[in-house]
């Protein structure tokens, strides 16, 4: 039988403990995945103790506060705080979800914080998204026009508005896109769930006058065809869109128009 192992320095080891200040009066304790190529040494996971009794209700919270006091070395993304920006999306209580959004209180036991899965990561709970946004780009997300622009607006109808309901809120924060088992294995060709829930806004778009060569791009066995409707993109998304619906609704226009 065919055995296979992680490489050495894949293996996450336990790392350093931070201890809250002796004032503390509610200590919670966060596990954090770090790793810095720059040292050659294996990820590590370090664990902070957090006085939450000083600090926000959010992980994100905890997190700044980590790095303000603890460890200015922690390294993660983040700008909005208010669930608007995708940057601080992370693999937190082993689902992926925003930091910035997710109260502490309702993770039961140590609060385990790890980069979304299966990506490069460049340091502590930063992930290459490089791949995400080429395939992001590919998809030419904007309003896509031959005929000359109006003095105003593009109108459309209250109806074909409302068709973009549940598409114009997505953030990229890219969780349902490293949930997805298709795209963990073929992440190189298949799209991925927050690239085609993309891509449907503008196919959806009543405005948008190249819906067939949009089409035309997605009709491929990898592309599109790779999803295989798991759904724990839908199931996992803190926006509570529904890329896979989105993608069934990509994969019934191609039959449509046959
Ligand atoms: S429904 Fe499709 S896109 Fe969503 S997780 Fe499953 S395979 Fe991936
Ligand atoms: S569909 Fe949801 S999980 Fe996926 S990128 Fe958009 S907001 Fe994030
Ligand atoms: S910091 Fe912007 S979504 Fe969390």
């Amino acid at each position: 039988m065919v055995e296979f192992a992680l490489p050495r320095n894949s293996r996450i080891v336990p790392g350093k403990t931070f201890g809250a200040s002796r004032d503390a009066t509610e200590i919670r304790k966060f596990k954090i995945y770090r790793y810095n190529p720059d040292s050659g040494s294996n990820p590590s996971l370090d664990t902070f103790e957090v006085d939450v009794g000083s600090c926000g209700p959010m992980v994100l919270d905890a997190m700044i506060k980590i790095k303000n006091e603890l460890d200015p070395t922690l390294t993660f993304r983040r700008s909005c705080r208010e669930g608007v920006c995708g940057s601080c999306a992370l693999n937190i209580d082993g689902t992926n979800t925003l930091a910035c959004t997710k109260p502490i209180s309702d993770i039961k036991g140590d609060v385990k914080i790890y980069p979304l899965p299966h990506m490069s990561v460049i340091k502590d709970l930063v992930c290459d998204l490089n791949q995400a946004y080429a395939q992001y780009q590919n998809i030419r997300p904007f309003l896509w026009t031959e005929t000359p622009a109006p003095n105003r607006e593009r109108l459309q109808s209250r109806e074909d508005r409302e068709r973009l309901d549940g598409l114009w809120e997505c953030i990229l924060c890219f969780c349902c896109q490293t949930s997805c088992p298709s795209y963990w294995w073929n992440g190189d060709r298949y799209m991925g769930p927050a690239v085609l829930l993309q891509a449907y806004r503008w196919i959806a778009d009543s405005r948008d006058e190249h819906t067939w060569f949009r089409l035309d791009r997605l009709d491929d066995s990898f592309r599109l065809f790779r999803c295989h409707t798991i759904m724990n993109c839908t199931n996992t998304c803190p926006k509570g869109l529904n890329p896979g619906k989105a993608i069934a609704e990509i994969k019934k226009s191609l039959v449509k128009r046959l």
